[in-house]
C-alpha cells in the first residue's frame, strides 16, 4: 500500500465497532440463556476468530454485514451449554480470544486445545496459567514455553483471589471467567484500572459481580488485596442473553484523530466513539498535547459511555505519558508516538514494557519505523523517548504485520515528505477491514 501527503481531512466516519466489546458480546452471549443481538459488531478476523471458536463448540451464531455493522444473533445454551470441540480452537491472531476463552474452557466437562498464529505463539499466557492453576485448573503449554498451543482438561474449579502483577483486562477477564465455574467467590486485583468492559457486560447479563470496597469485603485473602482495584464475581449465575449495541472503537478512532490532527485544514466528526474512562485515556493526552477535540451528543450503548468526536487540525506539543494512564491508553501508544513525531519538543512513554508483547515488540517496531521517517527515538525497556518537530519524509515501513503500526503509518504518511509504502498493510483486517478505503474516503 503506497500512501501520501494529502489534502485536508473533512466529512464525518461512523467508526466501526469496538473489538473488546465485540468478542465479549460473543463469549457472554455463548454462556447466557437464550438469544443475545448485536449490532454495530466489528468484523475484523480477530472477532471472527471467537465465533468460529464458539461455533466449534455447538453454539450457532448467524452474521449479517449492513450498513450498521456486523448483526450478530448468538443462540446462547446457558452456562453449562458448550460441547467438545472436535479440532482444535484456533484464535488466529487474537490474544483477546485465547486469554478469555481459556478461563472459560478451564472449567468446562471436557478437554480442548486453543492456539493461534506464529503471533500468538509467542505472545507470554503465564498470565493467565498462573491465575489458573491456583483455581485447580488443568492448564498446560504444550511446548513447554509459557506460549500457545494450551492444553486445557476440563475441571471443578476453585474460587480463590489473584494479585495480578500486570494491568491487563484479559487477565482480569480471564480470572471472573473461570470463576463463573467455581465453588465459591473469585476475586481478582490489578495493580490499575485496565478496561472493564467484562464488568460491564456481565453484570448486564446478570452476573453477581462487585467491584472497590464489596468485592475487597468479598475477597479470600483481605491481606491481599489492600492496594489496587479489586473485582469479584459470584460463581453459576443464570447469564440471560441480551440485547447489545457495540460503540465505534476509540482505539480505531485514534487513527482519523490522529489524522485530523496533523494534517492542516481539516475538520472531523467521528460519530458514535465509545469514550469508557478506562479506554479514554488517549482523549487526555491528546487534549494535553493541545489538541482541539470536543465531544458532543454524548450517550451510553447499554452500560458503555459513547460520544460524537469533532477533532480540527492542531499545532500539538510534547508531553509525557506514563502511570495509571498507561493501561487507559495501551493500544493507543503506536498512534500516539507518531502524533509525538510531529509535535514540538521531547516526548516521554514510560511504565509501558507491555507494548513489548503485543502483536509485535511495540517498542521495537516503532522505533525501527519512526527512524525510518526520519524522526530521532529513543527506545527504552517501557518505553521510547521521541524528539519531535524534525521534518520527516515517507519510508519503506515494515508493521511486523501488527495492524496497530501499519495504521499508524498509514497516518503518518499523510502528514510527511515524499511517499510511503506499507508492507504487508492488509494486516489491517485484523481490527478495521476497511481501513484504507475510509481513510481515503476523508481525503477526499
Ligand atoms: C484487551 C485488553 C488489552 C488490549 C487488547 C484487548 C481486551 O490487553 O491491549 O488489545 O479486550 O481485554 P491486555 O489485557 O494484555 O492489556
Amino acid at each position: 500500500m503506497k500512501m501520501k501527503y494529502t489534502a485536508p481531512l473533512r466529512g464525518e466516519l461512523s467508526i466501526p465497532g469496538d473489538k473488546s466489546i465485540s468478542h465479549r458480546s460473543i463469549m457472554f452471549g455463548a454462556l447466557a440463556n437464550g438469544t443475545t443481538e448485536v449490532t454495530n459488531f466489528l468484523t475484523g478476523a480477530d472477532c471472527l476468530s471467537t465465533i468460529a471458536c464458539f461455533r466449534q463448540m455447538g453454539i450457532d451464531i448467524s452474521l449479517e454485514e449492513n450498513s450498521q455493522g456486523g448483526h450478530v444473533l448468538v443462540h446462547g445454551k446457558g452456562l453449562h451449554g458448550l460441547s467438545a470441540p472436535s479440532a482444535i480452537l484456533d484464535a488466529g491472531n487474537s490474544g483477546t480470544t485465547v486469554r478469555l476463552l481459556s478461563g472459560i474452557l478451564a472449567g468446562q466437562a471436557f478437554d480442548s486445545t486453543i492456539t493461534g498464529d506464529a503471533s500468538i505463539q509467542k505472545r507470554p499466557m503465564k498470565r493467565i496459567m498462573t491465575p489458573l492453576l491456583a483455581m485447580n485448573a488443568d492448564v498446560s503449554s504444550l511446548n513447554g514455553n509459557g506460549c500457545a498451543p494450551l492444553l486445557i482438561r476440563g475441571k471443578k474449579l476453585r474460587g480463590t483471589h489473584y494479585n495480578s502483577p500486570v494491568a491487563s483486562a484479559q487477565v482480569k477477564s480471564c480470572v471472573l471467567l473461570a470463576g463463573l465455574y467455581a465453588d465459591g467467590i473469585t476475586s481478582v486485583t490489578e495493580p490499575a484500572v485496565s478496561r472493564n468492559h467484562s464488568e460491564l457486560m456481565l453484570r448486564y447479563f446478570g452476573a453477581d459481580l462487585r467491584t472497590g470496597e464489596e468485592a475487597k469485603d468479598q475477597a479470600h485473602s483481605k491481606a491481599a488485596v489492600s492496594g489496587g482495584f479489586t473485582v469479584s464475581i459470584s460463581p453459576e449465575p443464570v447469564l440471560t442473553g441480551q440485547k447489545v449495541r457495540v460503540p465505534g472503537d476509540i482505539s480505531s478512532a485514534a487513527y482519523f484523530i490522529a489524522a485530523a490532527l496533523l494534517v492542516p485544514g481539516s475538520e472531523l466528526l467521528l460519530k458514535n466513539v465509545g469514550i469508557n474512562p478506562t479506554r479514554d485515556g488517549m482523549l487526555r493526552v491528546c487534549q494535553a498535547m493541545g489538541a482541539d477535540i470536543t465531544l458532543l451528543n454524548e450517550d451510553h450503548s447499554g452500560a458503555e459511555p459513547c460520544a460524537d468526536l469533532l477533532v480540527r487540525s492542531s499545532d500539538l506539543k510534547a508531553v509525557e505519558i506514563g502511570g495509571s494512564l498507561i493501561p487507559t491508553l495501551i493500544d493507543e501508544l503506536p498512534i500516539l508516538a507518531v502524533l509525538a513525531a510531529f509535535a514540538d519538543g521531547t516526548t516521554v512513554i514510560r511504565d509501558a514494557s507491555e507494548l513489548r508483547v503485543k502483536e509485535s515488540d511495540r517498542i521495537a517496531v516503532m522505533t525501527e519505523n519512526l527512524t525510518r521517517i526520519g524522526c530521532p527515538v529513543e527506545a527504552a525497556a517501557d518505553g521510547m523517548i521521541i524528539t519531535g518537530g524534525q521534518p520527516l519524509h515517507g519510508a519503506v515501513i515494515d508493521p511486523h504485520k501488527d495492524h496497530r503500526i501499519a495504521m499508524s503509518f498509514a497516518v503518518a504518511a499523510l502528514a510527511c515528505a515524499g511517499e510511503t509504502e506499507i508492507l504487508d498493510a492488509d494486516c489491517v483486517k485484523i481490527s478495521y477491514p476497511r481501513f484504507y478505503q475510509d481513510l481515503a474516503t476523508l481525503c477526499g
